[in-house]
């Protein structure tokens, strides 16, 4: 008989106590084995949810979480490993072409992806619109493309953090996925465990983001910050602007588009700059700080690395990829400046094309999305065109074409520029 009950560690929390690493350790162990019910667990993260955790307990938990699996071993890579991860956005397509770039530049990049849910996009998908690829590698493989090439982007394997894949799922339809205690302990114990030497988050803010106000991000980025230097990754964080998407394409095949126009040396500009801040925190972070990322772009470095890497996971980097059927061109109503393009709402209207799942079993359509004509800040006149939806059925159009209509004002006058980089931590 174990010396706690489920009920006693939720009564704890419940009147905002604080758990002992004992409590901590059984809980999160008994729930991976299925001895604390999904009940009971449910109450527990919304007692979290309401009550907060302190920094010591979300240290303790973010450990129990990635010794509830394995944690792999990145030692026999020659070169300094070095991650990122971004909390999620629209039009958040930057992996795809940071991860060869910071290779090119002589780091090796360990990148675990996930799918995308609801507004948001998934790197996986996104990738998948690529023939052949294949998103799935065992452990041996992951290691043996990363010290051949340097880069690897796929799926998380079973093993890692078991305990998050559980209660993720659980907090997914309990109302208790924003918990800044839960979110930093699920996203550290993954990266964790995944062996990366130092780590770089790009925490987003905004509309299109999980954390809407920069006192929120900040909050959550530091936490995070903390329990990876307390792990011994080291961790830094930049705060970035998530109220308009990212570059002109939302959807998956539209971003892999997007993202190999950057490694060809153009792309719109705030995805290359994006990608260069990131690149540079990255090589910095993996004691590589005279590394030069614009040159590595500029001169095709990256891109050999990119059809290395795709090439590497049974992708074909030349073939045409998908196109859709049903493409409907929005103009501009009047005349002025573009004030506002709302991540959310071209986000969903994304998902209503069917570039996003409402359900983890769904598929995905390869080529539906939305394609940006204009972005904040440009000028536009009567005729011209703003965005172009793409769906692979026209049935879908309609409801993408109310929910992108919110996305975007028209001004007179020219809007104050947004920075994208708000804050750098760590
Ligand atoms: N992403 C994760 O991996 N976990 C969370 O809790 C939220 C976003």
């Amino acid at each position: 008989m174990s010396e706690f009950t489920a009920v006693d560690v939720i009564r704890t929390k419940r009147g905002g106590g604080v758990l002992s690493d004992a409590q901590i350790d059984w809980v999160v162990d008994a729930y991976t084995k299925g001895l604390v019910a999904d009940e009971q667990m449910s109450a527990l993260a919304m007692a979290i949810l309401l009550r907060g955790m302190t920094g010591p307990e979300i240290a303790r938990w973010t450990a129990a979480m990635i010794a509830s699996g394995e944690r792999l071993d990145l030692s026999s890579v020659a070169r300094p490993t070095v991650d990122k991860h971004s909390t999620g956005g629209v039009g958040d397509k930057i992996t795809l072409a940071l991860t060869p770039l910071v290779a090119a530049c002589g780091a090796a990049v360990p990148q675990l992806s996930g799918r995308g849910l609801g507004h948001t996009g998934g790197t996986l998908d996104k990738l998948e619109s690529i023939p052949g690829w294949r998103a799935a590698l065992s452990n041996e493989e992951f290691i043996a493309q990363l010290r051949d090439v340097g880069a690897v982007i796929c799926a998380a394997g079973e093993g890692l953090a078991p305990a998050d894949r559980k209660l993720y799922a659980l907090r997914d339809v309990t109302g208790t996925v924003e918990a800044i205690p839960l979110i930093a302990s699920s996203i550290m114990s993954k990266k964790i465990a995944e062996g990366t030497g130092a780590l770089v988050l790009d925490v987003k803010v905004g509309s299109g983001a999980f954390m809407k106000s920069v006192d929120d991000a900040r909050e959550l980025a530091r936490t995070m910050v903390e329990l990876g230097g307390a792990q011994g990754v080291k961790t830094v964080a930049l705060l970035t602007d998530m109220s308009t998407p990212l570059g002109l394409a939302v959807g998956n095949a539209v971003e892999v588009l997007e993202s190999v126009e950057v490694l060809a040396g153009g792309g719109p500009a705030d995805v290359v700059e994006l990608t260069l801040a990131l690149a540079r925190e990255m090589l910095d972070a993996a004691g590589l700080p005279d590394a030069d990322p614009e040159a590595a772009l500029r001169d095709g470095r990256a891109m050999d690395v990119w059809r290395t890497m795709i090439r590497a996971q049974a992708g074909d980097p030349d073939a045409p990829l998908p196109t859709a059927n049903e493409v409907e061109i929005v103009c501009a109503a009047e005349d002025g400046f573009v004030a506002e393009i709302d991540a959310y709402a071209i986000g969903v209207a994304a998902w209503r094309l069917g570039a996003g799942r409402a359900r983890k079993e769904d598929p995905v359509s390869i080529p539906a999305g939305v394609v940006l004509h204009k972005r904040p800040g440009d000028r536009v006149r009567v005729g011209e065109p703003l965005y172009e939806l793409r769906a692979e059925q026209a049935a879908r159009i309609p409801a993408a074409l109310a929910e992108a209509a919110r996305a975007v004002r028209i001004a007179p006058d020219e809007p104050a520029a947004m920075p994208l980089v708000i804050e750098r931590i760590g």
